[in-house]
């Protein structure tokens, strides 16, 4: 019997990454995205996984940091890794150590620049426009217990210019992201299944 490596992904927003993944998988045999998962029942990632046909599980902060409760639910799903797409909790140490090696993130600039809690998504970019940095990129990496902080998997640059804007910083970044996170994810999980 073929074994089937069962991915989650946790995101906390839009969920255009955890979207571009899951239609990545949506044709390969032995790799299924099982479950997306999220801390704010508003978000649009949900949408997305309803439209996938993807089941989902919000739980709230004090859910995510009891003891076992998230990890019983990733266990009942049999997930193997989990990645985080756009995700803005720090994973507390008992889910880093039930998932020691097999939680990755995906962070819009290159670390340790720019990195750190409150870091995310347009401030990350804002940070980099008033830096004024001539370029920024993604950096995708394992999760260990402080954030942004674990062994680097993978990263790419991307030029800034003066004129670009916040969204056009975030633009540039997701379509890095789009280009690669999947192959990322995938190199790395088919190594160390
Ligand atoms: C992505 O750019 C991701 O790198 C970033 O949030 C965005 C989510 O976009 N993550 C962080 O800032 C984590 N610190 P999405 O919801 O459309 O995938």
């Amino acid at each position: 019997m073929k074994t089937i490596i069962n991915v989650a992904i946790f995101a906390s927003g839009s969920g255009s990454n955890a979207e571009n993944i899951t239609k990545y998988y949506s044709n390969v045999e032995d790799v299924n995205v099982k479950l997306i998962l999220s801390n704010n029942n508003a978000a649009y990632v949900l949408e997305r996984a309803k439209k996938m046909n993807i089941d989902s599980y919000v739980f709230t902060k004090k859910e995510f940091n009891s003891e076992k409760s998230i990890i019983k639910v990733l266990q009942d799903n049999n997930i193997d890794f989990i990645v985080l797409a756009g995700f803005l909790l720090l994973v507390p140490k008992i889910l880093v150590q039930s998932y020691s090696d097999r939680i990755i993130n995906i962070h819009p600039a290159l670390l340790p620049k720019y990195g750190g809690k409150g870091m995310y998504g347009d401030r990350v970019h804002q940070a980099v426009k008033s830096a004024k940095e001539k370029e920024t990129g993604i950096t995708i990496h394992l999760v260990n217990e402080q954030y942004d902080e674990g062994a680097v998997l993978f990263q790419d640059t991307v030029p800034v210019v003066p004129t670009d804007t916040v969204s056009d910083i975030a633009a540039k970044v997701h379509a890095l992201e789009y280009a690669h996170f999947p192959k990322v994810i995938d190199n790395y999980i088919r190594k160390i299944q």
